[in-house]
Formats: C-alpha cells, structure tokens, sequence
C-alpha cells in the first residue's frame, strides 16, 4: 500500500461513519478508494477498473464522466451554484419541471423538489394527508397510509414508517406511526401454485382492509411493479393493474414511488409506462440526475394542487421545504440527462439489452444454490440459497451475499447484495460485452463461494 493510500485509510477510519456499513468489521479492512469514473467503469487509486454493476446506488444512468452532463454542471457553475426556491426561483428548475411533466405518467403536472428519494417520500406523505385536510369537501377522517409489508422508501421516520423491512426498521418501531399493511405478492415464497393465486390473494386483503377502513386512509404507497430494497421481487403480471384500481373504487390516493425504477431502469421511462397506470403522486430521485447529483422531485396532479390554493390567511400553503431544494446545479445535470436519452435513444436501445441479459441469466438457474433470478428490465435479483428444495437461507453468518460480492471484485466488477439476494443494476448505457463481462464475473464468484460455502 502506497504512503497515499495509507494516509487516507488512517483517516477514513479515524473520522468517517460509512452508512448501512457495520464499522467495527470496515476498520479490519482496508477501504477500496475510487478515484474516478470513466463510461461505465469506476476506477480506484492504484487505477484499477471495476465495472459499475449496481450503477453507484442505482443512480447512474448514461455512464460516469459523460461530456455533455460534465460540461451542462459546468456552464451553470459559472452563472450560480445555488440559490433558494423559498421566495425566488431559478431557470433550470423550471424548464426541468415542464421535461419532467411531458414524460411523466397519466396527469401529473405539478413538480415539488427535494434532493433526495426519502424526501420525495416525506414529501408525498405530507401533501397526500394535507390534501384530504383542506380539499373542497374535505374528509378529515382520512389520515393513514396503505403500505405493502416489505416495502422500503428510505430512512426518514416518515419513509421508515411506510417501510417494512424489519432489518432496518424494527429498532424504530416506538417512533413510527402506525400504517395498514398488505402483503407483497412475492411468488418464490409464497406458498401458492401460479402467480395469478399469489396476486390474488394480495389483492384480496387489500380490498377487504379497504372495505372496512376507506374512510381513515389517506393513499397506499407502493414501489409499482418490483420492489427494489426488499430483493428485487418482481409483481405478478396485472397486479399493479388491480392495485390502482382498488385506490380509485375505494376513493383513496395511489401513490407509486419511482426513486428505483423511473427513468428507465425497467425498460420504460417510468415503470407505470407499462400498463399505462395513473398515479396522484409520484415520486422521483437517484436516476434523475443522471446519477451525477442529488435531486429528488414528487409529481402530482392539478387536483391535488388546487387543495393547496387559498388566501394566506387560509393556511391551506405547503409548508415544506430544504435549503437544497431545485438545486440550479442539479436541475442543469437532470436536464442534460432527459437530453441524453433522446440523443442517446436510451430507452429504444434497451430493448436489445434486456432481452440479451435475460438469456446470460437462464442458464444460471441451473446452479446449484442459486434458488430464483427475478428481472424487471435492467433490474436483477439473483437469490442463493443453502438448498433449493427448502429454499432456505445460508447461515446469516457466512453472510454469503456479502462474500460473492467481494470476490467479484476480484474479477473487476463492483456489486452490492441484498442479505442474500445478488443485486444487478447496471447503468443503462451498459454494451452487450459489457453485460457478457458481468455476468460471467457474477457467475464464477456465486460458484467459488458457493461451493466454498455450499453442503
Ligand atoms: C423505492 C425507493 N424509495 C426511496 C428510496 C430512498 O432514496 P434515498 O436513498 O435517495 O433517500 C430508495 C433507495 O434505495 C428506494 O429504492
């Protein structure tokens, strides 16, 4: 280890707290630096080069270091970095706001910022429950909140208390507020015999908790059409269908969060695209940017908004807002990257793509602990288990996700997992032989640590 690298490791591990990261096991080990970024390729201090598989965070979209993202962040550098959105406003959030209504689902036309996906969350949380407050004919009675039971929206109280993923969020149960929960439709363990009976079932308690509470709830959140923190579970076909139409019978608001799935990672611009669904709210972040900055946004509709209008005096104003909100910096990144897709015909060029990682991930199943491969798009989850007939885990000690990721990294290529489920995520402007690359990588460490590992 260079004098460098050394220094900075002392550092790191003297002052930095890394999130979801266990620190006492970080400071046994020596930090992977990544010093820069090129295409789709992260490289570290000793210049190695790993390919992004999980697109930093699901965030990355077109590649690191593109030009034309660089050099949009730049020319708005030079004319202000940051002004408010409380009182003032600036150019790039409003010609952003109008890119992002022209290709937004259904009749969403509104556009309220933030800079990050819990806080779209929070966001959409405050304007679903103000809007039945102060609505013309207001129904006060409706003040909680829909969730599906392995949710995850982020880790503010309000988006944890819409979560359900009992890892992150048991410890604050005594600070959440109390929400109705509905099964996901998570097919590998359920114990039903078609998908269809799986859906069903969901569907079924969704419309009795309905039935018997319409009139407290306020809206169901819901990561539409693959749930991303919980293991990349894949809905069944016509789920989502079915969801969105119990909101509209039952008079409650359908919220989808697209901070994982918009902007193209499921093969459409939203994930909603696919069936042509109509949200009231939706909300939007990582990829937004191109995954270059921070920004977030929850989109609503014109109905919505009207609620909010009103003489000040009234009080019917949303009283929310972050210093960073409609970052003009961020804004000009979000922009070059709506641009990037036309030019780049980002999404036309996925189709290929998917088709082709699926084919790479067939003949994985054959393996003998890896238990189920669930896609949506560029969106994968390939989950190991110690035993394919139970489908039960390995010991949580081997932490065997954790080790089949690490040793991808010694065949150039950066992933993170979900407890045992293998996360794939490329960025979108992944080539075919770069899929080949990761998928070749992927399959070799599941086999070295599995059979490592394995009974
Ligand atoms: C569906 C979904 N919502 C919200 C969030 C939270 O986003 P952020 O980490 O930007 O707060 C995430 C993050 O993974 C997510 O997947």
């Amino acid at each position: 280890m260079d004098n460098a690298i050394n220094r900075l490791t002392e550092l790191n591990h003297q002052y930095v707290w890394h999130p979801f990261t266990q620190m006492k096991d970080w400071i046994s080990e020596i930090p992977l630096f990544i010093e820069r970024g090129e295409g789709n390729w992260l490289i570290d201090t000793d210049g190695k080069r790993y390919l992004d598989g999980v697109s930093s965070l699901w965030a990355n979209i077109h590649g690191h270091v593109r030009p034309e993202i660089n050099q949009a962040i730049v020319d708005q550098l030079h004319k202000i970095s940051h002004t408010t959105m409380l009182g003032l406003t600036n150019v790039p959030a409003t010609e952003l706001a109008k890119m992002l209504v022209q290709i937004a689902p259904g009749r969403l036309n509104k556009v309220f910022y933030s800079d990050n996906g819990a806080t779209s969350v929070e966001i959409a949380l405050k304007m679903a429950y103000q809007y039945w407050q102060q609505k013309d004919h207001p129904i006060p009675s409706k003040k909680s909140f829909i969730k599906l039971k392995e949710s995850y929206h982020g880790d503010t109280i309000g988006s944890v208390s819409l979560g359900g993923i009992e890892l992150f969020h048991k410890v604050y149960s005594p600070l959440l507020f109390d929400t109705y929960d509905i099964p996901t439709p998570f097919y590998y363990h359920s114990k039903y015999n078609t998908e269809k009976e799986c859906s069903e079932y969901s569907l079924k308690i969704l419309r009795s908790t309905l039935e018997k509470n319409h009139d407290n709830i306020a809206g169901l959140f819901i990561e539409p059409y693959i749930q991303g923190a919980a293991g990349m579970i894949v809905f069944p076909d016509g789920y989502m269908k079915g969801v969105q139409a119990l909101c509209k019978e039952f008079n409650i608001l359908f919220i989808v969060d697209e901070v994982a799935t918009g902007f193209g990672r499921t093969g459409r611009m939203f994930a909603c695209d696919e069936d042509h669904l109509e949200p009231d709210i939706m909300t939007v972040a990582k990829g937004i940017t191109g995954g270059y900055l921070p920004l977030a946004a929850t989109l609503t509709t014109d109905e919505i908004y009207n609620a909010f209008l009103g003489e000040y005096l009234d009080y019917k104003t949303f009283f929310h807002g972050h210093t960073y909100t409609g970052n003009p910096l961020a804004c000009a990144s979000a922009i070059a990257s709506l641009k990037l897709f036309e030019k780049d015909k980002t999404i036309e060029s996925l189709k290929e793509k998917i088709i082709y990682l699926s084919n790479c991930l067939k003949p994985l199943l054959e393996q003998d602990y890896i238990g189920d491969i669930r896609q949506k798009g560029m969106m994968v989850g390939i989950e190991i288990v110690s035993d394919k007939k139970s489908k039960n885990s390995f010991p949580a000690e081997i932490r065997i996700g954790h080790r089949i990721c690490m040793e991808a990294r010694n065949h150039e290529v950066i992933i993170r997992p979900l407890g045992d489920v293998i996360v794939l995520m490329p960025p979108l402007s992944i080539t075919i032989d770069e899929i080949k690359h990761l998928i070749t990588a992927v399959r070799y460490s599941i086999e070295q640590i599995t059979r490592r590992y394995g009974q």
